[in-house]
């Protein structure tokens, strides 16, 4: 089986951490991985060289792609532009498009990094967490949206939160699926006791969690499952949630790793096609210094691997890789402690190859 793999490198430190992940991937298909890579431009980069944040060139190539390597987008110099030339659109643009629902956002903490984390040691060892967050739909996509005169003369916004019922099955059953595959303990995480549409989700998940009798179900509302996360994280397995939810509770839960700089995540549609990329920005401040974190998006391609290339065995063996570097005491900047090696963007990525090839 041969995959096409789409490599979209983006902007700001997008661009150099895409960089040590392709060399990885290079040295897999040296090793008999039958891929093909194909670099495109996309949100920032996408402006400057088609002037739109997901140009034709690279819309066409990730239609045809198995998967997708994303780096990161944004930049200041882009946030003046109309929002629909902005980069971030071409992020979301490429999410809608592609119909890439399930987002998959682990919080796994390495536990030579527990020092890094704000959280007291105790609290965070040993923390393995899943976040499903529902990436097509809710409040991000919801129409009518807008900006709009009113009678009285000032201007008002709106969005629209709306959910199907389809839409909530799907991602509750990609959510029941993974618990089943971990702890088979999943909370949905909504705001029923006000929002009319989280009561349907609530009805859904549940109703859904009828095929799934041996996974244990809970709900919570996103105020309290906010609190909890930083009170007592290791009382979740899976959180299953909206779009808007998800996204702010799972940079809350990247948090309790230590650095965010560590997270990778998929997303994926129906026929698990999938697009990954780190959780994290492309960081401006730092990009071109050469002292980004590389793992997360080294971490992303592990699992690519599992989830869109069936090669679980191989995710598991860049996982490890990169444990045994950290066990080395390879550190960049952003997870630097006391006693260890400060190293940069390339040397982190060298370091991986390196265990890899042991
Ligand atoms: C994320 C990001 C994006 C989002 C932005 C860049 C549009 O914060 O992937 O979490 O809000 O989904
Ligand atoms: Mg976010």
């Amino acid at each position: 089986m041969s995959y096409t793999i789409a490599v979209l490198p983006g902007d700001g430190i997008g661009i150099e951490i895409t960089a040590e992940a392709v060399k990885l991937l290079d040295y897999l298909q040296g090793r008999g991985l039958d891929i093909e890579m194909q670099q495109a431009p996309v949100g920032g980069a996408g402006y400057d060289a088609a002037g739109k944040p997901l140009p034709d060139e690279t819309r066409v190539l990730v239609q045809a792609a198995d998967a997708i390597l994303l780096g990161a987008v944004g930049g200041p110099q882009y946030e003046d532009l109309p929002r629909d030339l902005r980069p971030e659109r071409g992020l979301l643009g490429l999410r809608s498009e592609l119909g890439l629902f399930a987002n998959l956002r682990p919080a796994v903490l390495y536990p030579q990094l527990a020092a890094a984390s704000s959280l007291k040691y105790d609290v965070v060892a040993g923390l393995d967490i899943m976040i499903v967050r529902e990436l097509t739909g809710g409040i991000y996509f919801g129409e009518p949206r807008g900006i709009r005169d009113k009678a009285s003369g000032e201007r008002e916004g709106y969005n629209t939160l709306v959910y199907a019922e389809s839409e909530i099955e799907r991602i509750a059953r990609v959510a029941f699926d993974i618990a089943m595959k971990r702890g088979k303990r999943l909370c949905s995480v909504d705001k029923a006791n006000v929002l009319e549409v989280s009561e349907l989700w609530r009805e859904i998940v549940t109703k859904t969690g009828d095929d799934y009798p041996q996974v244990e179900l809970s709900h919570m509302y996103v105020d309290n499952a906010a609190m909890q996360l930083v009170k007592w994280p290791k009382q979740f397995d899976v959180m299953v949630t909206k779009n808007m939810f998800g996204d702010i509770l799972s940079d809350a839960a990247a948090m309790l790793t230590g650095s965010i700089g560590m997270l990778p995540s998929a997303s994926l549609d129906q026929d698990s096609k999938g697009m990954y990329e780190p959780i994290h920005g492309s960081a401006p401040d730092i990009a071109g210094k050469g002292v980004a974190n590389p793992l997360a998006t080294i971490l992303s391609v592990a699992m690519m691997l599992r989830y869109s290339l069936d090669q679980a065995a191989l995710a598991e063996k860049i996982e490890q890789a990169v444990g045994r570097v950290l066990d080395r005491g390879l550190r960049t900047p952003d997870i630097m402690a006391e006693g260890c090696q400060q190293v940069g963007t390339l040397e982190m990525g060298e370091a991986v190859l390196a265990e890899l090839s042991v």
